[in-house]
C-alpha cells in the first residue's frame, strides 16, 4: 500500500524522500509527492505516475529545506490524480497518511458548514483540515495534532509538518505501521524498512496510538494517554545491498534465485544434522498441549498454510484447520482455549490476517505468527514469533518468502511429533537430513531456468491456464496459478486434479494450456490418469516430474524436472519452476514484474 518517508536532519531532504520512496515502489501506487520546509513554508510537489514524474518535477525547480515528508499513494478514495496525490495541504499543515479514515464524510460536511473548501476527493485530507482548525483555534502543534486525531475514526500512519514549526515533524500510528530510523544528527520515519536502511540501520516501530514529535535531535513518542514513552530501537540486520536488485532485471528473479540461502537461512540453529531434535526459538519448552491447530493466512501464505496442514497432521497426528483470513475474522470461528492459531504472513501487516488473529486471541487460543518482519503487527500482536529469515521480500509477487514459510512450518511439525511422540526418533533425524538437503535440491531445480523460460516464450500468448496437482501439490497448482495471475493478467486456476471430471474438465479445449504437477509419490498413477483424460480431450499439457520419468514424456508436451525428493519436501521443488514459469511469461509480455497493476505488497486495509 502506500508508501512514507520523512527526514529530518543536516542534508537536503527532497532527494532523501525521492530515493526513500523508490525503495517503497514494491508496495504499488500511482502518484507521489513531496513536502519540503524551508523558511518556515512548505512547498509541496505531487503528481499522478511513476517517481520519474516526480522526480523531473523536482529537478526542475527543487525545494530546498532539510526537513520534509513524501509519500507513495496507492489510490483508495479517489482516483489516481495530481490533485488526490499526497501531501495535501489545508492552511499551515502538510500530511501524508497511510490507511483508511471511514468517518471523513461526516467530518468533511462539518467543517464545509464552517466555510472550509477542500481541494481532493481524499479521506486524508481531513487531517490537515483538523489540525489547522486546532492551531486556529489557540492549540500548540502537539496539542492541535493529537485533538486532530482524537476525531478520527480507521485506521493510519501519518506524517505531517506545519508551516512556522521549523525544527520537527510529527508522526502517528494505528493499525498501519510506521517505523522510526535513528542517525547522528538526523531522524527519520518510514512505511518499511528499505525506505531508510541505506541511512541508518537503528529503527523503531512505533505502537497504535502514539504520537512522535521527529527532531534532528532527537525523537520524542508519547501514546494514546500521551504519556511519554520509549520504544526498543533494534539494529536491522538486513543491508542496503539486500533491497538491491543485484544485477537481476526485477526483484522477483532475484527473489526466486534467493531461494536455498533463504531457507538455509531458515534452518540454520533450529535443526542439525545427524541430530533428531528441532529447536523451535525456545518454544514448546513445554509440551504441545493444544487439541487443533489452525493456520490462517491470505493469498500466497495461505497456500502455504494448505502444506502446513499435511505436514502438521501427518507428522504430529493434531488436527489442522486451514482458513482465509478473510473469512475467518467474520465467520464467528469455533476456537477457545486448547486451540492453537498460527497466523502466516510475510509481511506481518496484512489487516485480514492481523484481524483474525485477534479474533483468535480474544476466544482465548493461543496465537503465534509466522513471519518474515522481526517487530511487524502481527509479531507483536502474537504470544510468539517464529521468523522466517527470507531477508527483503520486495516484489509484489510472493516467492522467498513462501519457501520459507513451507520449511518453518514442516519444523513446526515436526516439533509438535516430537513433543508429542508421534514419531520415533530417528523417523525426525532422517526428516532433518531431508530438509537440510532442501537448499542444494532447490539449486538444482533453479538451473532449468533456461528450460522454463523457452516453456514460457513458446506460450507467451496463451490466456487460459489450469494447474493441477494432488495431494502436497494441490496447493502448489493454487500457488502456480496465482503467480501467474497476478504478473501477467491471463486468466489461471488451480484445481485439485481428481476434481477435473467433477466441472472444470468442460473447458479443456486446444486452447487450454494445462501444468500438470506430477512427481514420483504415492499420487503419481493418479495424477497421471487425471491427465491422460485432459490430453484425450485435446489439451496442452506441460508436466513438473521427477527426473528420470520417461513415462510422462509421453504424455506432455514439455516436461521441466525436479530432483528425487520424498513428498514432503517436493511443493518447495515443484513450486521453482512455476515462479520461472509466471516471471517468463510475464517478462516476455513486457509486463511489469514487480509491480503489477491493481496489486500491492502489504494489504494494510480491508
Ligand atoms: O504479507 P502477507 O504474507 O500477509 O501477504 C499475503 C498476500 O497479500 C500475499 O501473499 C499476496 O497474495 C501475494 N501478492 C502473492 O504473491
Amino acid at each position: 500500500m502506500c508508501g512514507i518517508v520523512g527526514y529530518i536532519g543536516s542534508r537536503e531532504a527532497c532527494p532523501i524522500l525521492i530515493e526513500g520512496l523508490r525503495r517503497l515502489e514494491y508496495r504499488g501506487y500511482d502518484s507521489a509527492g513531496v513536502a519540503v520546509m524551508n523558511g518556515g513554508t512548505t512547498r509541496i510537489v505531487r503528481c499522478e505516475g511513476k517517481l520519474d514524474r516526480l522526480a523531473a518535477l523536482v529537478q526542475r525547480e527543487p525545494p530546498p529545506g532539510a526537513l520534509g515528508i513524501g509519500h507513495t499513494r496507492w489510490a483508495t478514495h479517489g482516483r489516481p490524480s495530481d490533485e488526490n496525490a499526497h501531501p495535501h495541504k489545508f492552511g499551515r499543515v502538510a500530511v501524508v497518511h497511510n490507511g483508511i479514515i471511514e468517518n471523513y464524510l461526516e467530518l468533511r460536511e462539518r467543517l464545509i458548514a464552517q466555510g472550509h473548501a477542500f481541494t481532493s476527493e481524499t479521506d486524508t485530507e481531513i487531517v490537515a483540515h483538523l489540525v489547522h482548525a486546532a492551531l486556529t483555534a489557540g492549540a500548540a502543534p502537539l496539542a492541535a495534532v493529537q485533538a486532530a486525531l482524537q476525531q478520527l475514526r480507521g485506521v493510519y500512519a501519518l506524517c505531517l509538518v506545519i508551516d512556522g514549526v521549523t525544527d520537527r515533524f510529527y508522526c502517528a500510528k494505528k493499525e498501519v505501521p510506521l517505523i522510526l530510523g535513528f542517525g547522528d544528527d538526523e531522524h527519520f520515519a518510514a512505511a518499511d524498512i528499505p525506505a531508510i536502511i541505506q541511512h541508518t540501520r537503528r529503527i523503531a516501530a512505533l505502537e497504535d496510538g502514539d504520537i512522535a514529535e521527529v527532531r534532528r535531535d532527537g525523537i520524542t513518542i508519547r501514546d494514546a494517554d500521551a504519556r511519554e514513552v520509549q520504544r526498543p530501537i533494534r539494529e536491522v540486520q538486513w543491508s542496503a545491498a539486500m533491497a538491491e536488485k543485484e544485477g537481476y532485471k526485477d526483484f522477483m528473479l532475484k527473489e526466486i534465485y534467493e531461494q536455498p540461502r533463504a531457507v538455509a537461512d531458515t534452518l540454520r540453529g533450529r535443526v542439525t544434522p545427524g541430530m533428531g531434535a528441532v529447536h523451535l526459538d525456545g518454544l514448546l519448552t513445554g509440551g504441545a498441549p493444544w487439541r487443533r491447530v489452525f493456520l490462517v493466512a491470505c493469498g500466497t501464505a495461505f497456500h502455504a498454510c494448505l502444506v502446513g496442514k499435511f505436514l502438521i497432521e501427518q507428522l504430529a497426528r493434531i488436527p489442522v484447520e486451514t482458513d482465509l483470513a478473510s473469512e475467518f475474522r467474520y465467520r464467528d470461528p469455533l476456537i477457545g482455549p486448547g486451540d492453537l492459531f498460527i497466523a502466516v504472513s510475510q509481511s506481518g501487516e496484512t489487516a485480514d490476517t492481523r484481524a483474525a488473529l485477534l479474533e483468535a486471541k480474544q476466544k482465548g487460543a493461543v496465537v503465534w505468527a509466522v513471519t518474515n518482519v522481526v517487530d511487524s503487527s502481527i509479531a507483536r500482536l502474537a504470544d510468539a514469533a517464529l521468523y522466517t529469515y527470507a531477508g527483503p521480500e520486495i516484489g509484489v509477487a510472493s516467492t522467498k518468502a513462501f519457501t520459507t514459510q513451507l520449511v518453518v512450518l514442516h519444523l513446526l511439525a515436526l516439533a509438535l511429533a516430537e513433543r508429542r511422540e508421534a514419531l520415533p526418533a530417528a523417523s525426525i533425524a532422517t526428516e532433518i537430513a531431508t530438509l537440510v538437503a532442501l537448499p542444494h535440491q532447490m539449486q538444482t531445480v533453479l538451473q532449468r531456468a533456461p528450460q522454463c523460460q523457452a516453456v514460457a516464450q513458446a506460450l507467451v500468448q496463451s490466456d487460459e491456464w489450469l494447474f493441477l496437482g494432488r495431494g502436497l501439490n494441490y496447493p502448489i497448482a493454487l500457488e502456480g496459478a496465482l503467480k501467474l495471475k497476478e504478473i501477467s493478467y491471463a486468466h489461471a486456476e488451480g484445481y485439485p486434479a481428481g476434481e477435473m471430471k467433477h466441472g472444470p474438465i468442460a473447458l479443456v479445449d486446444d486452447a487450454m494450456q494445462v501444468v500438470g504437477i506430477v512427481p514420483q509419490g504415492p499420487y503419481y498413477d493418479k495424477v497421471i490418469s487425471n491427465l491422460e483424460q485432459i490430453r484425450a480431450r485435446g489439451g496442452a499439457l506441460t508436466a513438473i516430474a521427477t527426473e528420470g520419468d520417461a513415462a510422462i514424456c509421453r504424455l506432455a508436451t514439455q516436461v521441466i524436472t525436479i530432483p528425487a525428493a520424498v513428498p514432503r519436501v517436493q511443493p518447495a521443488l515443484t513450486v521453482l519452476p512455476l515462479q520461472l514459469l509466471a516471471y517468463y511469461v510475464a517478462d516476455g509480455r513486457g509486463l511489469n514484474v514487480d509491480q503489477p497493476r491493481n496489486l500491492a505488497k502489504s494489504v494494510t486495509v480491508e
